[in-house]
């Protein structure tokens, strides 16, 4: 693993910042209203946001034609670099078609507010069923990834991109530490080894469960929940956070976890998005990262394991970050601890695991979780928040 003055090296050796200087930022004002605009929608937000913290480095802004493409058919940037989620800025061919490659546009939130500049290098035509086959291993429109690429604009706009200001979460301000945040923290608690966590479900006791096996072989946790966009579905992010805080506060040693949110959006691409999941934690600063069962999966559009079989196409040097892989975890009822079938003597009937599917329904009938699924404190959090 190569080494940088803060720690690991971030992906592709530099921890990029594209965040205005105070120069830049009364320029791009100055300039803002002479600029052709385009709004962004709340996923191409927070990658523009992503990219300005250097989550994503190393890229610099929305990728041109060839690193796409490359992305797209390899996994890789067009030098080389493993790259497994094109980060693309979409647009309609209306909108596109007036903007003058070689010029500065100006970037918009979907509340309208100016955001970024986007420095236009490239527009190109895109095929979107090469790009859901190939990211998200099918064409279906219902996968919740894949329905993105097909309703967004036919046109990416690509090139540099410089981010207005970095403001505070609205909702969870205290748990935005970006990169080279997370890293000064890192180094300043002494940890060398760090595992990352990500997820975007409330905290059951199978995650706890990982977690705890991880940590104990590495320093630290970073615990990294995404908080972009998700599916509707999903349980919110403000729920999830609190479920967090309450894990933290109850059943973990404190001083060896960071709660931390990832401003970034669900694409449900399953392997694909295990390994950008990996890369952007080790830009965090992480040098190990948890990949457990049907990581960023949906449905049944991937194999159990197949987020972890992905990492063996690359070599261990060049993703520059250790996945440790953990098996299907469940409460065992014969050794009455959360185990998997690597440890635990139990047939299939004497293991208990819910999906999250069902954890919402029992939540709908006004259930709880029992506790071999759910901290019992996390459970009736949850319960409160449905009946809200
Ligand atoms: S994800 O979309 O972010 O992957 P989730 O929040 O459920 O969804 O999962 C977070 C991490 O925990 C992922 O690495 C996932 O593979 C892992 N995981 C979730 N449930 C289990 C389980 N029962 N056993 C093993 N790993 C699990």
């Amino acid at each position: 693993m190569s080494k940088h003055s803060d720690g690991i090296a971030p992906h592709g050796g530099q921890l990029i910042n594209r965040i205005v200087t105070p120069e830049q930022h009364s320029e791009f004002l100055d300039k803002a209203d002479s600029l052709p605009k385009v709004q962004l929608d709340e996923r191409a937000t927070s990658d523009l946001e992503l990219i300005a913290i250097g989550g994503f480095s190393p890229l610099t802004g929305f990728m041109e034609q060839a690193d796409y493409e490359s992305v797209v058919d390899t996994m890789r940037l067009a030098n080389g670099l493993p790259w497994s989620i094109p980060i693309t800025l979409s647009v309609d061919e209306a909108t596109a078609e007036p903007l003058k490659e070689g010029s500065l546009v100006g970037l918009y939130d979907p509340n309208g507010r100016f955001v970024g500049v986007l420095e236009l290098t490239q527009k190109y035509h895109y095929d979107k069923k090469r790009e859901a086959v190939n990211v998200y291993r099918t064409d279906e429109d219902k996968h919740p990834g894949v329905k993105v690429v097909y309703d967004q604009g036919n046109v990416n706009l690509a090139g540099p991109v410089w981010l207005m200001q970095r403001d505070l979460h609205p909702l969870f301000p205290s748990y935005q530490i970006d990169p080279a945040e997370s890293r000064r923290r890192f180094k300043e608690k002494g940890w060398k080894t760090v595992v990352g966590f990500q997820t975007r479900n409330p905290i059951h006791r199978a995650h706890e469960y990982i977690i705890k096996c991880a940590l104990e072989i590495v320093d630290g946790l970073f615990l990294h929940p995404l908080v972009g966009a998700t599916k509707s579905d999903d349980i919110p992010a403000d729920v999830r956070m609190r479920c967090y805080e309450i894990m933290i506060d109850n059943y973990f040693p404190k001083d060896r976890v960071i709660l931390a949110i990832n401003p970034a959006a669900m694409r449900y691409a399953g392997p694909r998005e295990a390994i950008f999941h990996a890369m952007v934690r080790k830009n965090y600063g992480c040098t190990h990262f948890i990949v457990g069962r049907d990581h960023a999966g949906v449905g049944d559009y991937y194999g159990t394991y197949d987020a972890q079989y992905i990492f063996d196409e690359f070599e261990p040097e060049e993703l520059g970050i250790v996945p440790l892989k953990f098996e299907h975890a469940f409460y065992c009822e014969i050794t009455e601890t959360m185990a998997t079938s690597k440890t635990s003597p139990s047939k299939p009937e004497q293991r208990i695991h819910l999906s999250g599917t069902k954890v919402r329904e029992m939540l709908r009938r006004g259930e709880l979780p029992p506790p071999q699924f759910s901290r019992p404190l996390v459970a009736a959090e949850l319960a409160r928040a449905m009946h809200e």
